[in-house]
């Protein structure tokens, strides 16, 4: 499908997601949205891709925010379906079944910073500020930003830059667990296919597992998710990846894992 505002590629086992629209600082319009939602459907549906790295066009931004231009006359239902339009698509990445690596290379604001929360791990450029900066438009964030940013970084963190709107620099996100890792903006996307790189040679089925048992257990009780885990830990002794890595092991050998 061809694409006006992202650009879709694919170097097996990664696939590779870039908002583009450099101009706006790849500010997300409905079109990209909409756009971003086919692309990782498409790469949900690819068993080939294992891991997908999203980032921005350029080296100065990842992500400015929803595009402020289409809040002019929008109705309190429009702005309602504008909200649940984009919590689809952060729900979506965030259930995808396979892990998704926010490469923030420059801004992530507003829109930004909860596209990059609804990944699976984030890896900042030095360059990169973080915000959530929607109070100083006389808005609120609309992407779940007010429910994934103190779930990743705790209530008060969450709190102070949600009420203040100020931007973080990447070693203060870095230090309260709102990023992974800072690197130079040259080795960004080298560190995002290292990663990508570890996780591919990992047993599929093993992996999607664990990204439900994550996922759902972090909304849901402790026994709830323990059991959840249980349940999964089960399921995943019927695969010929679990008679295949232990096999291997006991025969120190390198696994070759089917994804079944
Ligand atoms: N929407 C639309 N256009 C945007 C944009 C956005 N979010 N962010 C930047 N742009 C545009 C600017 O209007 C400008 O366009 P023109 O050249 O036509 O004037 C261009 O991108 C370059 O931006 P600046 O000239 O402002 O660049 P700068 O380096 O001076 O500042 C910035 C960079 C600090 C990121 C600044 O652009 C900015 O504050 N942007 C808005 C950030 C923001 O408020 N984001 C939250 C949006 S609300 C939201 O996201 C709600 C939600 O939860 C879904």
């Amino acid at each position: 499908m061809p694409y006006e505002n992202i650009l879709v590629e694919k170097k097996m086992p990664i696939g590779y997601i870039t908002i583009n629209r450099p101009k706006v600082l790849n500010a997300l319009n409905v079109k990209t949205v909409l756009e971003l939602v086919a692309a990782f459907e498409e790469m949900a549906n690819d068993d080939d891709v294992r891991v997908v790295i999203l980032t921005g066009s350029g080296e100065k931004s990842f992500v400015a925010g929803a595009d402020i231009k289409e809040f002019q006359n929008l109705s309190p239902d429009g702005a309602r379906q504008y909200a649940m339009r984009g919590q689809k698509l952060l729900n979506l990445i965030e259930r995808l079944g396979k892990p998704v690596i926010a490469a923030i290379n420059g801004y992530a604001l507003g829109g930004g910073c909860e596209i990059a929360m609804a990944c699976t791990i984030r890896i900042a450029s030095e360059n990169a500020r973080i915000g959530q900066p929607e109070v100083g438009l006389g808005l609120i964030p609309g992407y779940g930003g007010t429910q994934r940013l103190p779930r990743l970084v705790g209530k008060g963190r969450a709190y102070e830059m949600i009420l203040t709107g100020q931007h973080i620099d990447a070693a203060r996100a870095e230090q309260i667990g709102l990023v992974n890792k800072v690197v130079p903006q040259a080795s960004l996307k080298e560190e995002c296919e290292k990663i990508a790189k570890a996780i591919a040679k990992q047993a599929p089925l093993a992996i999607r597992y664990c990204l439900e048992a994550v996922d759902r257990g972090l909304n849901g009780s402790l026994d709830d998710g323990l059991a959840l885990e249980a349940d999964l830990f089960g399921l995943v002794f019927g695969s010929e990846d679990v008679k295949e890595g232990v096999s291997a092991f006991l025969e120190k050998r390198k696994p070759g894992f089917k994804g079944k």
